[in-house]
């Protein structure tokens, strides 16, 4: 029987840093995950092989993650039909708007769900994978209600310290 996990692909160990950050994520939901290193241009038949193994052994959700000519989580989406999540990366001197562009323009029929460029992007790639997963478990989709929960009382905190300064 397989166990349903996310998988996390990044394009070179410089864009850990930032891809590291939906990994936290994942694992503050209790989320079964896996990282790898591998790039759509430097190793293709090893992102190739690693995409088609990782959907047979349970694998429900790809984030990629790159930067510079980004074409990692296209060609996620090009060889599977499970959902990928596409992280643009500012790891260039264009800031992450050539990342961006190459991951959200993809050609019809061939989606990259895409989320904002660099540590924002990889968290939220995070809880969209999470929301996805929560469709089908009810555990997963309580923890999701109970982090937004969270959210909202952290800045509610935030405001009371604001209003209770400004009137001292
Ligand atoms: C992309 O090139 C990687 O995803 C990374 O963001 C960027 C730079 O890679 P390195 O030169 O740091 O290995 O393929």
């Amino acid at each position: 029987m397989s166990t349903s996990f996310v998988a996390i692909l990044m394009g070179s160990e410089s864009d850990l840093t930032i891809m590291q950050f939906a990994a936290d994520i994942l694992k503050q939901l209790q989320i079964n995950y896996e990282i790898k290193i591998t790039s759509a241009h430097r190793t293709p038949s090893v992102t190739q092989a690693y995409i088609s193994d990782a959907q047979e052994r349970g694998c429900k959700v790809f984030i990629s993650g790159a930067g510079l000519a980004a074409h990692l989580a296209g060609a996620t989406a090009a060889h599977t039909t499970v959902p990928v999540i596409g992280v643009p990366i500012d790891s260039g001197p264009l800031s992450g708007l050539d990342a961006l562009l190459s991951t959200v323009q993809m050609p019809a029929g061939i989606p990259v769900a895409t989320v904002a460029i660099g540590k924002t992007g990889a968290k939220n790639a995070a809880y969209l994978a999470a929301q996805i997963l929560s469709l089908a478990d009810p555990d997963l989709a309580e923890r999701v209600k109970a982090e937004r929960v969270a959210n909202s009382e952290k800045v509610q905190a935030q405001d009371k310290a604001l209003q209770d300064s400004l009137s001292q």
